[in-house]
């Protein structure tokens, strides 16, 4: 199996799940017209984290790196009336991008994106005793994994649901001996998954048009 394969059954399930959405295309044509890195969700991964968002019911939604806003449209997209994203991101010019797409979609009124160091900002909403978050998507700087997975518990309530993108690593998440920090951090992320008993969890690797990743998924008890 190969990269060519795995980008090739993603264009089919686009097709078929996905469909022709010129919002989202446009919002990934200005984020590479704007020289930002091609690290959005996948169209598939992005309709996923809507259909999650959507079968749990989310009203408040907290999302660790914005980049342009593309993640944050199909999150964005799954409230109902009247909630909210709040989408953290520590580039202003990324920000940027991600305001322009979100108001091209509609949903500039429903999503906050605060921009700063993400340890930062959830330090000040857990100091501001913000109402807590039924769904968390961390999908920022990887060595602070451990960081941002003991403040999103910190937001949360029993039945949140905290999703972590990013996690295998082409396989090195198996590799104790590496010295890249961002293996480091998913692998002592899952060294806290493993004696927790705040959550249940589980990871799933993924293959497609961004490699081979995946994902964690962690329920609050
Ligand atoms: N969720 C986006 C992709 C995010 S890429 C999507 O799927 O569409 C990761 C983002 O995290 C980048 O925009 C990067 O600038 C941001 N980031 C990196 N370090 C950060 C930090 N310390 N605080 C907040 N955001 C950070
Ligand atoms: C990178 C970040 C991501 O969130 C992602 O999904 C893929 C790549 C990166 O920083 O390279
Ligand atoms: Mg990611």
């Amino acid at each position: 199996m190969t990269q060519e394969t795995w980008t090739s059954v993603d264009d089919y399930i686009t097709s078929a799940v996905v469909g022709d959405d010129p919002i989202l295309e446009g919002a990934l044509e200005r984020s590479a017209a704007a020289g930002l890195p091609a690290i959005s969700v996948s169209p598939p991964q992005g309709k996923l984290l809507f259909l999650l968002a959507r079968a749990m019911r989310a009203r408040r939604i907290l999302e660790l790196g914005t980049l342009g806003g593309y993640s944050t449209i199909w999150l964005a997209r799954a409230l109902p009336r009247g909630g909210r994203v709040v989408t953290l991101e520590l580039e202003p010019t990324h920000a940027a991008v991600a305001r322009d797409n979100l108001k091209r979609a509609t949903l500039a009124r429903r999503v906050d994106i605060r921009v700063g160091p993400a340890l930062e900002t959830l330090d000040t909403l857990i100091a501001d005793a913000v109402k807590p978050f039924d769904l968390v998507f961390i999908d920022a700087d990887k060595p602070r994994i451990p960081e941002y997975y003991e403040r999103a518990l910190a937001l949360s309530h029993p039945g949140s649901v905290i999703i972590v993108d990013n996690v295998v690593r082409e396989g090195k998440l198996a590799d104790a001996s590496s010295d890249d920090a961002n293996v480091q951090g998913v692998r002592a992320f899952h060294d806290l998954l493993a004696h927790d008993e705040r959550v249940s969890a589980t990871t799933i690797q993924t293959v497609g048009a961004k490699g081979y990743d995946g994902f964690a998924l962690a329920v609050v008890n």
